[in-house]
């Protein structure tokens, strides 16, 4: 496995791979590896020939009061799950390769941003979009993977490689959980004994809801209503959004649709959490 931190390096190894005919999957990460990301590198090594790896924290996507300074860091422990895994190559780029003085140029979307995630964190897609653009022409892979856990991320991407014409498919991993339904995150490692099991409540909501809509509920508001009781079941959560929305604009909906987008975001503490589940409308002819 080659690490690989130069820019012209990265985008050297890629060419020579093309032009052997070989395909390249592309896992882009903030590094802190866990199994939510194995999954999208185990996805990667089945799509394609070579499976590329970043690991690149982001500063772009963090607002100036957010964790980029606490973000965890393993960079060791990360390339060997890289290694273990079969990685062809894992880029590190500093901060400054990617940003060097004077750059000034950033990629943002216009609507898919206005929603979720994007209302309290209004720089955090524009960082993301840059970025991956940025790394989608360095890396040049055929293919790129993204957890479903970050949908809103996932869509704008989608969105991003038909506006600026990338011709890389995208392909979305379903999120991994803890045995009790807890969505992996790097962000979990900073949950202590006594947040651990109020975080399972995002997981309860959702399948709060799931039941609500199973039973025949078809209102939005009132779905959304009942999750947000069970979140603030606990005093020490902050809800950010309680989001039922359409799955590709992410609009909100009144009613539920046949397939809608159920997302979440909390403060617990100082941790946020997210998660998400698509509701689907029952098959009355089952
Ligand atoms: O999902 C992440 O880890 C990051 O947002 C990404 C896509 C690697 C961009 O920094």
């Amino acid at each position: 496995m080659k690490v690989i931190a130069s820019i012209s390096e990265m985008t050297r190894f890629s060419e020579n791979l093309r032009r052997q005919d070989q395909t390249i999957a592309f896992v882009p990460t903030m590094g802190y590896l866990h199994e939510g990301h194995v999954a999208l590198m185990r996805e990667g090594k089945k799509k394609a020939d070579h499976l590329v790896v970043s690991i690149f924290v982001n500063p772009a996507q963090f607002g100036p009061s957010e964790d980029f300074s606490t973000y965890p860091r393993a960079v060791e422990q990360d390339l060997e799950k890289c290694r273990t895994i079969g990685a062809a190559a894992v880029f590190t780029p500093g901060s400054a390769d990617i940003y060097p003085p004077g750059f000034q140029t950033y990629v943002a979307l216009e609507k898919l941003p206005l929603h979720l995630c994007g209302l309290s964190r209004p720089q955090f897609f524009r960082g993301v979009a840059t970025v991956v653009t940025k790394l989608f022409n360095i890396v040049n892979p055929h293919f790129a993977l993204f957890g479903e856990k970050d949908y809103q991320q996932l869509a704008i991407i989608r969105q991003l490689v038909i506006d600026l014409n990338f011709d890389i498919e995208i392909i979305g991993v379903p999120i991994v959980r803890e045995p009790d339904g807890l969505a992996k995150s790097s962000r979990n490692k900073y949950l202590t004994q006594k947040q651990r099991p109020h975080a399972l409540l995002l997981h309860h909501c959702i399948q709060a809801a799931e039941k609500m809509v199973k039973d025949g509920e078809t209102d939005a508001r009132k779905i959304e209503d009942a999750a947000i009781q069970i979140l603030l079941s606990c005093p020490d959560i902050t809800v950010d959004y309680v989001s039922i929305c359409d799955p590709v604009t992410l609009d909100g909906v009144t009613g539920i649709q046949e397939k809608s987008l159920m997302a979440v975001a909390v403060w617990l503490g100082k941790i946020r959490l997210i998660d998400n589940q698509i509701l689907f409308l029952p098959n009355k002819n089952v």
